[in-house]
């Protein structure tokens, strides 16, 4: 299973994705994160130690060099760095988990991400997983990189949406992009919900019933502030998490 997650800026997508590999590790899965922010924040979030060292996966040439037809044959990809020489050196293990960063290639044209796109859309196209493996993406904010293709190959996009008019209307956006590349499954996922009140607030400017609720968490600000990782901190959000995997399990 592939799974993406978007959203407006700050709303908590890669505390959620965080927390969410985190359920998937507990139920047995083997979890590989790609972090496809430009401005990377997934390691620090999971407590990973010199994040700055880890090789972004844009600096993959030999993907380019397959994309641009310069290597015969069209091979998958294996996910797991044993077999996988092609994918290892851009792989770290953290806590029982693997992470990839995409970064950004460095190139002098103004605002085009076009190469490392291309990297992780053939990277997700080509990825074989076993039923016991998921990837899990963290994306960017907002709408603009949607457009360029990024999330072809996923099962399921989660909109993380917090009880507010702006993040609503960024989450609408996000679900009718994602209904154009026509992304199989995309949920809403509450976040910083309080009560009843932002609930019903949620779902009637949504349309549609956020599948997980997650409430505003001193743990999770103080895990922040103190470098804490968000996954070793138990019973957050009143188990959010783990509804929020059954919901994507039980395939609603
Ligand atoms: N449920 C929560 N309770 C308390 N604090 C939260 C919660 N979710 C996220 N936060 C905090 O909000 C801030 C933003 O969260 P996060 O980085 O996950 O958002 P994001 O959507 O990934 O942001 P960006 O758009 O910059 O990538 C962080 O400081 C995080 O600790
Ligand atoms: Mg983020």
């Amino acid at each position: 299973m592939k799974i993406a997650i978007s959203g407006k800026g700050g709303v908590g997508k890669t505390t959620i994705m965080a927390l969410l590999a985190g359920e998937f590790k507990k139920n047995g899965k083997d979890v590989l994160l790609i972090d496809a922010d430009p401005s990377p924040h997934m390691a620090e979030t999971l407590g990973v130690k010199n994040p700055e060292t880890i090789k972004p996966i844009a600096d993959m040439t030999q993907l380019l060099v397959e994309r641009s037809g310069k290597t015969e044959g069209s091979p998958m990809y294996n996910m797991n760095p044993e077999v996988n020489d092609i994918l290892k050196d851009f792989m770290v293990s953290h806590d029982g988990m693997k992470l990839m960063v995409l970064g950004a290639i460095q190139t002098g044209d103004k605002g085009c991400a076009c190469p490392e796109n291309n990297v992780l859309r053939r990277m997700l196209t080509k990825l074989l997983l076993t039923k016991d493996q998921v990837v899990l993406l963290d994306m960017e904010a907002g709408v603009e990189h949607l457009g360029r293709g990024t999330i072809a190959g996923i099962d399921q996009l989660l909109i993380v949406v917090i009880p507010s008019k702006s993040s609503i209307r960024t989450a609408l956006k996000v679900k009718k992009l994602a209904e154009d590349v026509k992304i199989p499954k995309i949920h809403f996922v509450g976040n910083l919900v309080l009560d009843d009140e932002d609930k019903q607030f949620l779902e009637a400017g949504l349309g549609a019933k956020p599948i997980a609720f997650f409430a505003d968490s001193a743990a999770i600000r103080r895990a922040e502030r103190n470098e804490i990782p968000v996954t070793s901190l138990e019973n957050i959000a009143e188990n959010a998490a783990a509804d929020l995997l059954l919901a994507i399990q039980n395939g609603k």
